[in-house]
C-alpha cells in the first residue's frame, strides 16, 4: 500500500479538517504518498484529485468545514458511478481510500470496498447516528453550538415569560436534541425515537404552569417534524405565548472543540495505520473510549441506538 487517497463527503462536520490533517500526516509519516480528492464522490468520479504534502494541511486543524470540500452525489449511488470512481483512482495508481463522512458516505465506502478497493471509513457527522461507536466527529462541536444558542434564547424566554420551541438538526436521530436538552436544562425534548412524547410535553408544561413556572424551553429534533407546527400545537394546547427558533446550519459550522480535534486526529491516523497493515472494509471509532475498527458491513447493518440512560436522566432532571 504505497499510494492512498482521502475524501470528505456529505454534510460537513467540524473536525473534518483535523481528520484530513491526520490522514495526510500519518501517511507521510509511514512513507506513503497521499492524494486529496476534492468535492467528495462527485470529485472522485470527475478525477478532481491532487497530491498532498505536509504543508497542504497546515493551519487547518482549528477550522470548521472541510478544506477538501464536500458534495452530495446521486450519481455515485449507481454502479456505473462507482466504477467510474474506481477507474479514476486507477489512473493515479491509488490503491486505498479513506472516506470521512456520515452514514451515506460510509455506505459509499462500502460499495467501493465491495468492488475491491481497500477503503476505511471515518465517521464524521453532527448527527451522531452511526451504530457501534461512542461519538462521531463534529457532534461535540455542534452540541456546544446548540447549547450556546439555547442559553441565549433562555434569556428572552425568562424576560418575556414565553415558551420556546427550538428545532435542532440530527436527521432521523435524536442525539443532538437529547444531549442538548440535558446539557442546557430544557424542560422537554421531542425526538424521533420517542414519538409519543407530545402529550407528555403538554402535561409537563401544564404542570409547570400550575406550580408557577413562567417559561419553558422545548427542544425538537428535526426528525420528528417542523418546529413551527409544534409551536402552534403547543400554543393551542396550553395557551402559553410560544415562539419557535430553527437553529439550522449554524450547527454545522465553527471551530471544532478540543474533543472533536482529538477524536478526528486519532481516527484519521488509525485509518491510515489499517490501510498500511493491509486491512480494509473497516470503520474506525471509539467504543467506550477505546480505538476500534469494525467491519463495514456489520456496522452499517446495525441501527444506531439512543442512549436510554441519558434519555431517562434528561426526563428525571426536567421535572
Ligand atoms: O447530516 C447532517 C445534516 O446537517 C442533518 O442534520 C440535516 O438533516 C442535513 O444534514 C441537512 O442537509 P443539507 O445541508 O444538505 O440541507
Amino acid at each position: 500500500m504505497k499510494r492512498i487517497g482521502v475524501l470528505t463527503s456529505g454534510g460537513d462536520a467540524p473536525g473534518m479538517n483535523a481528520a484530513i490533517r491526520a490522514v495526510v500526516r500519518k501517511a507521510i509519516f509511514h512513507g506513503m504518498e497521499i492524494y486529496g480528492v476534492f468535492y467528495g464522490y462527485q470529485g472522485l468520479m470527475n478525477g478532481n484529485i491532487k497530491k498532498m504534502e505536509v504543508g497542504s494541511v497546515g493551519d487547518i486543524i482549528h477550522r470548521g468545514g472541510t478544506s477538501l470540500y464536500s458534495a452530495r452525489c446521486d450519481e455515485f449511488k449507481t454502479i456505473e458511478g462507482q466504477k467510474k470512481a474506481i477507474e479514476e483512482l486507477k489512473k493515479y495508481d491509488i490503491n486505498g481510500l479513506v472516506v470521512i463522512g456520515g452514514d451515506g458516505s460510509l455506505r459509499g465506502a462500502k460499495s467501493l470496498s465491495d468492488l475491491g478497493l481497500p477503503c476505511i471509513g471515518v465517521p464524521a457527522t453532527i448527527d451522531n447516528d452511526i451504530a457501534g461507536i461512542d461519538f462521531t466527529i463534529g457532534f461535540d462541536t455542534a452540541l456546544n453550538t446548540v447549547i450556546e444558542a439555547i442559553d441565549k434564547i433562555r434569556d428572552t424566554a425568562t424576560s418575556h415569560e414565553r415558551t420556546f420551541v427550538i428545532e435542532v438538526m440530527g436527521r432521523n436521530a435524536g442525539d443532538l436534541a437529547m444531549y442538548a436538552g440535558l446539557a442546557a436544562g430544557a424542560e422537554s425534548i421531542i425526538i424521533p425515537e420517542r414519538k409519543d412524547d407530545f402529550d407528555s410535553v403538554v402535561h409537563r408544561l401544564k404542570r409547570g404552569l400550575e406550580r408557577g413556572k413562567k417559561h419553558s424551553i422545548i427542544i425538537l429534533a428535526e426528525g420528528v417534524g417542523e418546529g413551527v407546527q409544534y409551536g402552534k400545537k403547543i400554543e393551542e394546547e396550553t395557551s402559553y405565548e410560544t415562539r419557535v427558533t430553527v437553529l439550522g446550519h449554524i450547527q454545522r459550522g465553527g471551530s471544532p472543540t478540543a474533543q472533536d480535534r482529538v477524536l478526528a486526529s486519532r481516527l484519521g491516523a488509525k485509518a491510515v495505520d489499517l490501510l498500511k497493515n493491509g486491512e480494509a472494509g473497516k470503520i474506525v471509532g471509539l467504543q467506550n473510549n477505546q480505538l476500534i475498527a469494525q467491519d463495514i458491513d456489520e456496522l452499517l447493518a446495525n441501527k444506531h441506538r439512543l442512549n436510554k440512560d441519558v434519555y431517562q436522566l434528561s426526563q428525571e432532571l426536567s421535572i
